[in-house]
């Protein structure tokens, strides 16, 4: 890839065209306002991915100067700080500090030119230079911003509708048809599941995916399908959100404080539930998988009598073979295709539960890579033989913090370029925005 200097740069620049479309898609009115409020507001984020490329591929990979020091400073990090009141601190200090957005506009420009010329031109991959070791510098870059693609997806799902004055594009229409699955599950033999990638092996990796390592695993019994909103109105039917012993201290403090009585992407409506889409409310498509946190997930699996997936019950369930072999994606070798999964913006919101069958995995488990990120109760924790990657040194370390936990597969708007074995995302039980379902296993 980064010896094809056309082929590198029509990857950077498509990666940079999505970024500006969901610029686009957001009125004036927005661009100060945040949407979550853990997090900048949406100005940050486009300063935010040319000067993280700047900081990281011109400034330490080349050694150049950048295009205006003050705003790859103001610009370099966004990460979601750990309370309201952080949150909040920080909006206030830096308020004043925002650019307009001509200013913003005028540095992305000059930015992206810089960025192009290097790519087409500068020594990308040098022995000597460590954010350059195997080219590391450039898909770091690229993979942040497609990472971000997504966070600003979920963000803008929290808009106010008249705030995406553009409304949906042409032709969308969330696919709700289908019933839901009936609850299944599949046995998953005893075995060895591979965790991590093999430095060398891959093209690239971030930092929390290596050393790779195996994992002995037990046999357990395993959803054939992501638990759907059908399933979700009977954890409600059954007082779920009202029962303290099926939540951790955390979890039911978090349920009291914010009032908790149905899942984040749900709006109660004349005695029953609307799905809160990226465009619209529509009638709750009752066999989308529901997107909760994982404080719901674990609360579900309680009153089920069962348990969320580990991470290698998860790669076992995804990659493993009952003949004892492992594939690179739950349904085989081939790369990621329309037909196998529901990712890579495929739509703004879920599919229907077994909506890719092509895309089961060898025991025949559904949308493992695919229509929502899949909780695991694994802690973020680094596996043996980490180091802090050159690039982006705080990318995974700042997170080991014991108050974070795994999340594998894909949502709707993962790109392609993330879906591989190794992938981890990473976020706080409490934290109801992200694009997440689960299943669950027996204990
Ligand atoms: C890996 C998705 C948890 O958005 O907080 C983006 C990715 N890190 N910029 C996040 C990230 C720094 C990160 N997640
Ligand atoms: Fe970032």
């Amino acid at each position: 890839m980064l010896e094809d200097r056309q082929a590198l740069v029509a990857w950077f620049d498509r990666t940079r065209a999505r970024s500006a479309a969901l610029f686009e898609m957001i009125d004036e009115a927005a661009y100060y306002t945040r949407p979550i409020t853990l997090r900048h507001p949406i100005v940050f984020y486009q300063g935010h991915l040319p000067a993280f490329a700047i900081n990281i591929l011109i400034k330490k990979g080349l050694g150049r100067p950048g295009v205006d020091a003050r705003l790859e400073d103001l610009f370099a990090r966004g990460i979601d700080p750990h309370t309201q009141d952080a949150a909040d601190a920080t909006e206030e200090r830096t308020r004043a500090l925002w650019p307009s957005r001509q200013e913003v506009d005028a540095y992305v420009r000059q930015a992206d030119h810089l960025l192009r010329e290097a790519l087409l031109n500068d020594t990308l991959v040098r022995d000597d230079v460590p954010v350059l070791r195997g080219g590391e510098a450039v898909f770091t870059v690229i993979e942040h911003e497609a990472m971000h693609q997504e966070t600003l997806l979920y963000m803008w799902h929290r808009l106010p509708y008249a705030l995406k004055g553009a409304g949906a594009p042409d032709g969308y229409s969330p696919w709700v048809s289908g019933r839901p699955p009936d609850r299944s599950e599949v046995r998953i033999a005893e075995g060895v599941a591979t965790l991590g990638a093999r430095r060398g092996a891959v093209a690239f990796g971030w930092d929390n995916e290596f050393e790779q390592h195996t994992v002995p695993v037990p046999a357990f019994d395993i959803d054939a399908h992501s638990v759907t909103n059908a399933d979700w109105l009977r954890f409600i039917e059954a007082g779920g959100y009202r029962t303290q012993s099926l939540w951790t201290p955390e979890d039911w403090q978090w349920v009291r404080a914010e009032g908790r009585t149905h899942p984040g992407f749900w709006m109660p409506h004349g005695g029953g539930y609307l799905w809160r889409g990226q465009f619209e409310e529509i009638e709750l498509p009752l066999s989308w998988p529901v997107y909760v946190s994982l404080a719901e997930a674990r609360a579900f699996a309680r009153w089920a009598g069962r348990a969320l997936p580990t991470e290698a019950q998860y790669h076992r369930a995804a990659f493993g073979e009952p003949g004892g072999g492992e594939r690179a994606y739950p349904w085989g070798d081939d790369p990621p295709a329309a037909a196998h999964g529901h990712f890579d913006f495929a739509e703004w919101d879920p599919a229907p539960a077994g909506s890719h069958a092509q895309g089961a995995s060898a025991w025949g488990v559904h949308d493992l890579m695919g229509n929502g990120w899949e909780w695991t109760s694994t802690v973020f924790a680094p596996f043996d033989g980490f180091t802090p990657m050159a690039s982006y040194p705080e990318y995974s370390a700042d997170f080991f913090d014991g108050q974070h936990y795994v999340l594998k597969g894909a949502s709707p708007v993962t790109a392609r370029e993330l879906l591989r074995p190794s992938f981890r995302n990473w976020f706080r039980p409490q934290y109801p925005y992200v694009y997440a379902k689960f299943r669950t296993v027996s204990r």
